[in-house]
């Protein structure tokens, strides 16, 4: 069946970005994403395009091109699902909260409120599509609520993972590695692969069993962190070895059975999935009683931790230990270059720290705004709001941030930190001026010249 009317829940990282290419390369198809949350909808659809709740290279145009077109963003859910052959479910799944598996299984609650309200709405057949990252074994629950709570009409569940980075989510989805689509009805998966085939050819299409399909996503993102924290366990070595973790990855990348992507040492891997998923398998693990599985994996979050208590520790350490009083200067705050996204960025534990020790944090990003980084501080519930305000400066310019710092420490690799008049800078700081870089993406010999104490990761 050629799919005319695409609906998708939840208009966020995933939803906007993937939909927004769908569109682009489906002209015929229209598709509407609604959200509950009317703020983030009124963004999508301000006509200032910097506006947008999302920060991604390349998604302001072609929501130019194809916003009232053939996309359209709307909080009238039960509308765009009843007029939608195919429904894509993108909603939030993050790690619990409360209650059993606090703190490692996935919440799902709002998956299930999407189900419920696609069985209720809906009044004709229709395709729903997992997009959001779910344990395996979720769309058993999906089906059964369809099943059991709609109005008989027939339901196809499929699995269709997404793989897009953000930063590069534009060029990810122009481009997968692959489009992943798991399910049972060879008729329904079908449909959603010609709406890929506008631009992905056949054989990068995977169909799969809707288990497999599920499991993989998490496996992806599994192995993923798993190369990070691998490489940044071997950063500490290098530290007491003499040995240069650039260059050894750069020596074992360079074997075609290794490969050189995902081997940068770094203050530790953040953003939305990788900690959440690994949570997520873990805990799936567990209750499975598969506990040498979930002790392996548990093990890449536990040496991500200690990454980033290990960069505050040392900066706290190298500053005579103390920074009580002192001024630390964070650049960037967002959980990689070329987002906004900053949710369990590394910069919001190193910050929380210093804070924890009286340092006062000044803070520059390019993209993050100044309420963001107080929500982020604030939701660690470590200390009053007020605190966080009165300790924590957001600056508009990096010169802001740095002027009478005792250090400065890189959170975020954006590429304009290398660029900085960095003569400059060290002017404005106090002596001896000392730089923590959390990406090493500085030039090394260049900082020392100037006569920064230079200090990076694995080196
Ligand atoms: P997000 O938090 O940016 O967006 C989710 C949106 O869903 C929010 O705007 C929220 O208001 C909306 N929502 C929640 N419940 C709703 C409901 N019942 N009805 C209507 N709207 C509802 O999340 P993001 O980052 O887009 O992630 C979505 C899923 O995709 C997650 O499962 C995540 O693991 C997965 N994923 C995320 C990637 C990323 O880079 N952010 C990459 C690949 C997968």
């Amino acid at each position: 069946m050629k799919v005319k009317n695409i609906c998708c829940i939840g208009a966020g990282y995933v939803g906007g970005p993937t939909m927004a290419v769908i569109a682009q390369k489906n002209p015929e198809i229209k598709v509407t994403i609604v959200d509950i949350n009317e703020e983030r909808i009124n963004a999508w659809n301000d006509s200032d395009l910097s506006k947008l709740p999302i920060y991604e290279p390349g998604l302001a145009e072609i929501i130019k091109d194809t916003r009232g077109k053939n996309l359209f963003f709307s909080t009238e859910i039960d509308e765009a699902i009843d007029r939608s052959e195919m429904i894509f479910i993108s909603v939030n799944t993050p790690t619990k909260t409360y209650g059993k598996g606090k703190g490692q299984a996935a919440d799902l609650k709002y998956i299930e409120l999407c189900a419920r309200n696609i069985a209720k709405v809906a009044t004709t057949d229709k395709i729903v599509v997992e997009k959001s990252t779910l344990p395996v074994r979720t769309a058993e629950a999906v089906k059964s609520i369809l099943d059991n709570t709609g109005n008989g009409i027939n339901f196809h569940i499929l699995s269709n993972p997404e793989f897009l980075a953000e930063g590069t989510a534009i060029e990810d989805l122009l481009n997968p590695d692959r489009v992943l689509i798991g399910g049972e009805s060879e008729e329904a998966i079908d449909s959603l692969a010609m709406v890929y085939n506008s631009w992905v050819p056949e054989d990068q299409i995977l169909r799969t069993n809707i288990w497999s399909s599920e499991l993989s996503k998490l496996t992806a993102n599994a192995f993923l962190a798993q190369r990070v924290s691998s490489i940044n366990a071997i950063s500490e070595l290098c530290e007491h070895t003499e040995a240069n973790v650039d260059e050894v990855a750069r020596a074992i990348g360079m074997d075609s059975r290794i490969g050189p992507k995902f081997l940068k040492a770094s203050v530790g891997f953040g953003g939305s999935c990788f900690q959440k998923d690994i949570l997520s398998l873990v805990y799936i693990a567990r209750n499975y009683n598969l506990n040498e599985v979930a002790d392996y994996w548990e093990q890449v979050i536990i040496m991500n931790d200690h990454q980033k208590r290990r960069f505050s520790d040392n900066l706290i350490k190298t500053l005579y230990n103390t920074v009580s009083g002192k001024k630390i200067a964070l650049l960037g705050w967002a959980f990689k270059k070329d987002t906004n996204d900053t949710r369990e960025s590394a910069a919001i534990y190193v910050a929380d720290h210093l804070l924890n020790e009286q340092a006062q944090i000044s803070v520059y990003d390019p993209k993050v705004p100044k309420q963001k980084v107080y929500a982020d501080l604030n939701y660690l519930n470590t200390r009053s709001e007020k605190e966080n305000e009165t300790n924590v400066a957001v600056e508009n310019s990096p010169y802001d941030a740095i002027d009478g710092a005792h250090a400065i420490a890189i959170m975020t690799e954006w590429d304009e930190f290398r660029n900085y008049d960095w003569e400059e800078i060290y002017n404005k700081m106090k002596k001896p001026a000392f730089v923590f870089d959390g990406r090493n993406i500085l030039d090394k010999n260049k900082i020392n010249k100037i006569g920064f104490k230079y200090y990076s990761i694995g080196q």
